[in-house]
């Protein structure tokens, strides 16, 4: 027997049955309960979707209950040990662990498409010396619309896959850039000898020798801080890709917008406020006080709380061993001492225990980047090239979803009823 949600309006004592599937209602379904022919029919009404599947994924789980995140059913945890960045993308992307022959053809595809033009890198130039390298990312990654004019054409399958490569390859080439622009250094270009994350290293701090060393440790943290950011199903990001992707815009723009939602302090933007909050508790004597202007709502505690997470977030778990071996390569952060501090008074306490906010993604990553030589200003950027992946595969499947149309939610209209415009109240203006 299918399951129904069975429904009494009191309006008018009408019943329906509305199906029950995979533990959902249809909104639509509900459409039919009307009071008469001339109402529209019931909405449903859910500001922030905190209780609405705005599709159907196969890509990303989560049970925030339990601390559980997998891509593509593989745990989270054996990616980030087994498996490297660019594999994890493949898998995103295309639903299965590449084999070593597509492993390394996908490689090749990635690292040809690393360059950007150098009108792009003119456009760069033309930023102020302390503009927010996330506002260059973003105006940046939209600027690439105007290179691939061909991009528009979101229904062609080959289309499609020649722009996400090329925005995997030009993400991190984009990032180094805003970075290096924001030192007054000169762009180094790819070196397409390098890994990902170690070409990124040399785009970012390569000085005058020939070859950039690439310290393998580092390399290695920083795929690992990639696998983990590479997706994480219908975030405020993700969704914003969802929404601008549902009008058929083109993927650049629709990535500049994803990545405009990102760079918000509730959002990926929290990295960067961490430090800042840090920063601020300044000693160990601090944190008590702090802890105490968090719970009187003067202030949050950033990096912890999350939507979906009712635990301890698995990606911050991960986090925590990659610190070590980074640290043991850079030097401790002196910062971490006082984050180990907040979390552990933190979460001995009843505000946080009742609410059930545990530290997610951005807590440690900070400390971790601040380590390696990034300033904060970087850390969302740094967010933003693996979640370029994620962007591109959840594109891909709504623009292959028949079931997807142009995003558009409904209201409930607060407003005025008609009114006439007083006469005595216009101010038009002649125009002559
Ligand atoms: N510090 C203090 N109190 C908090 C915090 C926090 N970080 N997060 C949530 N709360 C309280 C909140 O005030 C509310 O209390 P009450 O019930 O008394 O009003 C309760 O916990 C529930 O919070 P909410 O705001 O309804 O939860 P939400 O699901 O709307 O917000 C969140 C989720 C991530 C925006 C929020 O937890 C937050 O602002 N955290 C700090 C920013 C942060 O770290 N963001 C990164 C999220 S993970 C990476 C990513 O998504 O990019």
């Amino acid at each position: 027997m299918s399951a129904k949600l069975q429904i009494t309006d009191s309006r008018t004592n009408k019943s329906y049955d509305v199906p029950i599937t995979d533990g959902t209602v249809r909104a639509m379904d509900l459409r039919q309960i009307k009071t008469g022919p001339d109402d529209f029919g019931l909405m449903t009404y859910d500001p922030a979707f905190l209780n609405t599947a705005s599709c159907r994924s196969a890509i990303t789980f989560i049970d925030g209950d339990k601390g559980i995140l997998r891509y593509r059913g593989y745990p989270i945890e054996q990616l980030a040990e087994h498996c490297d960045f660019l594999d994890v993308a493949y898998l995103l992307l295309f639903g299965e662990l590449p084999s070593p022959e597509q492993s390394a053809e996908w490689r090749v595809k990635v690292t040809h498409h690393t360059m950007i033009h150098e009108n792009l890198k003119k456009f760069m130039e033309g930023f102020r010396p302390d503009a927010h390298p996330m506002g260059m990312f973003v105006s940046t990654v939209a600027a690439l619309s105007t290179f691939y004019p061909e991009a528009r054409n979101v229904s062609s399958a080959a289309v499609r896959s020649l722009e996400t490569l090329r925005l995997i390859g030009k993400v991190p080439t984009i990032a180094a850039y805003a970075y290096r622009h924001s030192l007054g250094l000169p762009y180094v270009y790819p070196n397409n000898n390098l890994t990902y994350p170690g070409n990124f290293l040399s785009m970012l701090w390569k000085m005058t020798e020939p070859q950039y060393e690439v310290n393998p440790v580092l390399a290695r943290a920083l795929d690992v801080l990639f696998i983990l950011h590479a997706d994480h199903e219908q975030n405020c990001g993700t969704n914003t890709m969802r929404a601008v992707g549902s009008a058929h815009t083109d993927p650049y723009l629709s990535v500049a917008a994803a990545a405009a939602a990102l760079a918000g302090p509730l959002h990926g933007g929290a990295n960067e406020e961490v430090l800042k909050m840090l920063d601020e508790i300044g000693t160990l004597s601090n944190v008590p006080a702090f802890v105490e202007k968090v719970k009187t709502g003067k202030c949050k505690l950033m990096g912890f709380g999350h939507r979906v997470y009712k635990n301890y977030d698995p990606r911050a778990k991960i986090i925590k061993q990659t610190a070590d071996q980074v640290f043991a390569v850079t030097g401790v952060n002196p910062k971490l001492e006082i984050a180990m501090e907040l979390e552990r008074v933190a979460l001995s306490d009843e505000y946080f225990i009742q609410r059930k906010l545990y530290p997610n993604v951005d807590f440690y990553s900070g400390i971790i980047y601040q380590a390696m030589g990034f300033a904060p200003e970087m850390f969302t950027v740094l967010f933003a090239i693996p979640r370029t992946v994620g962007w591109l595969a959840q594109w891909q499947e709504l623009v292959q979803d028949p079931e997807q149309k142009i995003a558009r939610p409904r209201q409930i209209y607060t407003g005025h009823d008609e009114r006439p415009v007083q006469q005595e109240a216009a101010t038009l203006t002649a125009v002559s």
